[in-house]
């Protein structure tokens, strides 16, 4: 679209501004070809990406906010897997947009990116990947408006950090909603027996890479998922949203 072409059409429209057929289509295929400009769609897509609408990471943690809140499911945000906040980031603004003041943010990460993997079907990932440090991560959080009594970080691998004395220190505590990002099976099988002790009916649970491994049940956080439900008939995941590419969430339904 060139000014030219623009500057034409309007003065077309201040001449003539008896409203003629002519000037009307003129105008309105004008408007199309702004609309559907190179410029104006890229910027449509970075709003689209941006904005709660459309099923990103976002759009899921506003869904899953809003969920909480019109069924008044109480309780605190864990988040298994942080690298640089970005999906943390998200949760604390719905936190903020869905007004839980109360809410707690919990977030579990080795701070040293993922661990080293014996299985060869990991071999899309590499040890060390997503390391982020502690205090560069806290830094980050402080920019993005996080005050520092509004989250606790608890660092280390899992198999280590989720611990029994973890588990003394976050006792009567509720997860209203987990967001799991921590990509491999054996860091998923770990934080679901964690955190299993914290679902109550109506908690959201998020996995970030559910149809990850071209979507095969066999592999990664789907696996993990398959085995615990599998050997906890107590709980029932109830399918909720799909998102992003590769995410899934459920709805927790206790029967104990
Ligand atoms: C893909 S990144 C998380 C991305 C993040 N949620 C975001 O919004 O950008 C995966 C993270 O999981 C962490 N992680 C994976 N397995 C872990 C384990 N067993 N123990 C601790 N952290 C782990 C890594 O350190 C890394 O920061």
């Amino acid at each position: 679209m060139c000014s030219g072409e623009i500057n034409r059409v309007l003065s077309l429209a201040i001449e003539n501004d008896t409203g003629n057929h002519a000037m009307i289509s003129k105008l309105a295929a004008l408007a199309k070809r702004v609309a559907d400009s190179r410029p104006v769609l890229r910027v449509v897509e970075v709003f689209d990406r941006r904005s709660d609408n459309r099923m990103t990471e976002l759009g899921m943690l506003s869904q899953a906010f809003e969920f909480i809140k019109i069924n008044g499911v109480d309780g605190d945000y864990f988040e298994f897997g942080l690298w640089r906040g970005k999906t943390f980031t998200y949760a604390h603004r719905m936190k903020k947009r869905f007004r839980i003041p109360e809410m707690m943010f919990w977030g579990f990460d080795s701070f040293q990116g993922l661990p080293r993997t014996d299985d060869d079907k990991d071999n899309i990932w590499s040890q060390n990947q997503f390391a982020c440090s502690e205090p560069e991560l806290r830094k980050i959080l402080r920019r993005n408006g996080f005050r520092d009594n509004e989250y606790r970080l608890v660092p280390g691998f899992y198999k280590d950090s989720l611990n029994d004395n973890l588990h003394r220190h976050l006792a009567n505590r509720h997860a209203a909603i987990v967001y799991v990002d921590c990509d491999l099976y054996a860091s998923a099988a770990a934080v679901l027996a964690f955190i299993c002790h914290y679902l109550v009916t109506g908690t959201i649970v998020c996995f970030d890479d559910f149809y990850n491994y071209k979507g095969s049940p066999d592999h990664g956080e789907q696996k993990a998922v398959t085995e615990f439900l599998r050997e906890h008939p107590n709980f029932m995941f109830l399918p909720y949203l799909d998102y992003s590419p590769l995410g899934k969430s459920f709805i927790v339904q206790r029967n104990d």
